[in-house]
């Protein structure tokens, strides 16, 4: 296969940046899309050119790090993956592929495809500590859990915090990740002590990083790989009600 990229390259956050064209042949549909910048890199380091900076780190959907903008959808077309599971016969060969860092004020450009998310970090920061007593190995099931809320926690912490929502919402917010990052302590009985302090500290967070507000668009919904629902967002809403009232 054989694609016309359009990359995004920019020295740094002082520096404009502008769209670069590249072509690139010999890329097999099993490639994933960080390979074929790879391939892309190779030729550009043996043309004696500087390569493209992205950022990838598992490579099996587990770290968030990989999020790039291909074709003006976070993580690329595919639903549920994140750029690093995405393979090249997701394109149709020839295929002009646009790629694009991810947009937020509160994600300052790093340089070219890489974003600092590090705000994301002092999100989970401000959430604190769980102080349940971490001392021995207790016994199986001695903490009594529904499965459904353990099915929920579980759902919630598939957050990877790459970001994607982030990119995608009209309004920068990051309500979709923090709404996971909350949940996945408030549904379980560990998370009891901490849980009114935690969500508003970490909406506090959240708003100080520079972040908008959820306006129920759901583009966050649609590109998360995860697939987290935008009714954590929903949850996260009452848990604050809820803390700010008993607070
Ligand atoms: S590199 Fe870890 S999720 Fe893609």
């Amino acid at each position: 296969m054989r694609f016309t990229l359009h990359i995004w390259r920019q020295k740094n956050c002082q520096s404009p940046g502008r769209m670069e064209r590249y072509e690139v042949s010999d890329i097999t549909e099993d490639m994933s899309f960080i390979e074929m910048l790879d391939v892309l890199n190779l030729e550009l380091i043996e043309k004696g050119e500087e390569p493209i900076s992205f950022e990838s780190d598992c490579l099996e959907g587990i770290c968030g790090t990989c999020g790039l903008v291909i074709n003006g959808i976070a993580h690329g077309p595919e639903k549920g993956v994140t750029t690093c599971q995405l393979h090249m016969r997701s394109f149709r060969d020839g295929e002009n592929i646009y790629i694009e860092p991810f947009r937020s004020k509160a994600f300052p450009l790093v340089k070219d495809l890489v974003v600092d998310r590090s705000a994301l970090d002092r999100i989970i920061q401000a959430g604190g500590f769980i102080s349940v007593n971490t001392g021995g190995v207790p016994d199986a099931n001695c903490i009594p859990i529904s499965k459904h809320d353990a099915d929920l926690a579980m759902d919630m912490a598939a957050c990877v915090g790459c970001g994607a929502c982030v990119a995608s919402c009209k309004n920068a917010a990051a309500m979709l990740f923090t709404a996971a990052k909350v949940s996945q302590f408030a549904v379980l009985p560990q998370g009891q002590p901490e849980r009114k302090d935690r969500v508003v500290s970490m909406l506090d967070a959240m708003d100080k990083e520079g972040f908008g507000a959820c306006s129920n668009q759901y583009e966050c919904e649609a590109v998360c790989p995860k697939e987290i629902k935008v009714s954590a967002i929903a949850r996260m809403n009452r848990e604050y009600f809820r803390a700010k009232a008993l607070i």
